[in-house]
C-alpha cells in the first residue's frame, strides 16, 4: 500500500477527508503523517483524533528553507513516502522537496486554475464577479499554482453568493474529489483523471 504524507497549515479538512477514505478503504492508501508547519493549527487537532502522527515543524526554527524541508525529507525518508499531497499548505514548496519527490506532489487549489491562484481564491473569485469558479488538483512545480492540471471541478457563483456559502460549496466538492482523483492516481488511471465536473 502506497504511503501518503499530507501536508496542512490550518483547518485541516482536505486532510481529514483523505484520512477517513483512506481508514473506510474507499482510498487504497496509508496516510503516514500530517506534516503541519503552524503549531496550534486545527489540522494537528484532528491527525491526533484519527490516530495519525504529526510532524509539527516551525520555518522559523530553521536558518534556511533547505534545511527546514532537509528535517522534513529526513522523516519522509524514514517512514518511506511515496507521495507528498498538499492541503492548504501555504507555502512553496522547495529544491529540496521537489528534487526529491519529482512529480510526486499534488495539490488541491479552490478555484480553477490558472484563474485566482495564490492566496484567498474565493474572495479573489467573489470581487472580480466571476459565475463561475472551482477547484484544481494539479502538480506542484516551483511556481505559485502552475503545475500541470489534474482534475477540476466548476462551481457556479450564485445571486447573493457570501463568501461563507461559496466556501462550503467548494469544500464539499474538495472532499469528495481530493479522495476519488488521488485513488485513480495511485492506481495508475492518470488518463482516467482529466475530469471536468460542474456543480450548481
Ligand atoms: C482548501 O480550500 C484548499 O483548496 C486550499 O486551502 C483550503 C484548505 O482547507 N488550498 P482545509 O485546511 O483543508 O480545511
Amino acid at each position: 500500500m502506497k504511503k501518503i504524507a499530507i501536508f496542512a497549515t490550518g483547518s485541516g479538512s482536505n486532510f481529514q477527508a483523505l484520512a477517513v477514505a483512506a481508514q473506510s478503504g474507499s482510498l487504497n492508501a496509508e496516510i503516514s503523517l500530517l506534516v503541519c508547519d503552524k503549531p496550534g493549527a486545527f489540522a494537528v487537532d484532528r491527525a491526533e483524533m484519527l490516530g495519525i502522527p504529526a510532524l509539527v515543524i516551525s520555518p522559523k526554527s530553521y536558518p534556511s528553507k533547505e534545511a527546514y524541508e532537509e528535517e522534513i525529507l529526513q522523516k519522509l525518508t524514514g517512514l518511506e513516502v511515496d507521495m507528498i499531497v498538499l492541503a492548504g499548505y501555504m507555502r512553496l514548496i522547495g529544491p529540496t522537496l521537489l528534487n526529491a519527490f519529482e512529480g510526486k506532489i499534488i495539490n488541491i487549489h479552490p478555484s480553477l486554475l490558472p484563474a485566482f491562484p495564490g492566496k484567498d481564491a474565493i474572495g479573489q473569485a467573489l470581487a472580480a464577479g466571476a459565475e463561475t469558479t472551482g477547484v484544481t488538483i494539479h502538480y506542484v512545480d516551483e511556481g505559485m499554482d502552475t503545475g500541470p492540471v489534474i482534475a477540476s471541478a466548476s462551481v457556479k457563483i450564485t445571486l447573493g453568493e457570501t463568501r461563507e456559502s461559496l466556501q462550503k460549496k467548494i469544500q464539499r466538492i474538495e472532499h469528495s474529489l481530493y479522495p476519488e482523483v488521488l485513488e485513480e492516481l495511485l492506481n495508475g488511471n492518470e488518463e482516467a483523471v482529466q475530469w471536468e465536473k460542474s456543480v450548481h
